[in-house]
């Protein structure tokens, strides 16, 4: 029987990255092969009789590591790499109390994801969503006699609201200074140091909500602010408001912003991340024509995808070797 440390893929990697080169040297690696069963995402029965005896685990979203999965694999588990910056499907907690180490991947897909969300956020407020579906529906051409066609929202001489001004956060600001936004607005735990590098302006989450024409969210998930953006935030929002999630679905009461959106009470939504990923193709958020919805999108660029891949290797072989990871999630 082979000594080489076991590792376990719930996604392949690109085999031209360094991090699949890396895992082949050193490892015995089994990845979960979607080919072969049709699923995408490793079902949770076959995951829980996978990772059966090993010594690693490289997970990729929205698998959830949790009590029942670390019993499944068992107490020789000595490292989780997960291939995000979101931590909100790990059991942190449950973890810390196992001395298991949780490697993740900041900082490599920071600008990916601050231009998902320019790209996102001039979708929306340009009513991107309804001028394709023109296009394809036939309807191009038809309503040109209004002057007001399909028009949407300048950014320029808009103040933008930032919830969350941390890494991601502060990559969104920067580009939004170029397109002269008047003001720059953020909330958060406590005021950053960085703001300065952009112009923020540290206020309350109340007054970043009613005095934003943008409210973008690039937090991180905690346990306290599950549906923050709910009937109440969405009811202190400008009518013209348009709302961007960058962060995770669990920030938002969708049924609360399916009313704000389709009363008019909010301009309109673009949302990265929904509950659940993915969305049902029926689900009402769809039909609203202000309401643009991408597949979770953000970190997706090949150059962020590979770093992702290749720092979750080093963090996966750090860990089996009892070495420091190289981006460690602090332990609470
Ligand atoms: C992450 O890494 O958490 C991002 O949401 C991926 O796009």
């Amino acid at each position: 029987m082979s000594t080489r440390p076991r590792i376990y893929l719930t996604q392949k990697i690109p085999e031209e990255c360094e991090g699949w080169r890396l895992l082949r040297e050193s490892c015995d690696v089994k990845v979960y092969d979607e080919i072969e069963t049709g699923h995408m995402i490793v079902p949770r029965d076959q995951l829980l009789r996978d990772v059966r005896g090993v010594d690693a685990l490289y997970l990729a979203l929205p698998v959830q590591v949790d009590a029942e999965l670390l019993d499944a694999a068992g107490p020789q588990l000595k490292v989780i790499a997960t291939k995000s910056v979101g931590l909100n499907h790990i059991d942190l907690a449950e973890c810390a109390r196992r001395n298991i180490p949780v490697g993740y991947t900041p900082d490599v897909l920071t600008d990916a994801v601050a231009e998902a969300t320019i790209a996102l956020t001039l979708a929306t407020a340009r009513r991107h969503k309804e001028g394709i579906q023109a296009v394809h529906g036939g309807q191009w051409g038809k309503t040109w006699e209004s002057s007001l066609y399909l028009c949407g929202k300048d950014i320029c001489n808009s103040v933008v609201g930032i919830v969350g001004l941390g890494r991601i956060g502060l990559g969104v600001a920067k580009r939004l200074r170029a397109f002269g936004i008047s003001r720059l607005l953020y909330c958060g735990r406590a005021s950053k140091p960085h703001a300065a590098e952009v112009n923020g302006e540290y206020v309350s989450f109340d007054e970043l909500l009613k005095m934003s024409d943008f409210v973008i969210a690039c937090c991180s998930i905690t346990p306290e602010n599950h549906h923050l953006f709910n009937a109440d935030a969405f009811g202190k929002m400008k009518k013209s408001a348009i709302f961007i999630n960058a962060s995770r679905g669990i920030l938002v009461d969708q049924d609360a912003l399916y009313v704000a959106l389709a009363s008019g009470q909010i301009f309109a939504a673009g949302l990265d991340v929904t509950t659940p990923e993915p969305l049902p193709p029926d689900h009402r958020l769809l039909t609203l024509p202000n309401c643009t919805v991408h597949p979770h999108l953000g970190s997706a660029t090949v150059t962020a995808r590979h770093a992702m891949a290749d720092l979750s290797a080093r963090n996966a072989l750090a860990g089996l070797r009892g070495e420091p990871l190289p981006a460690p999630v602090p332990l609470i």
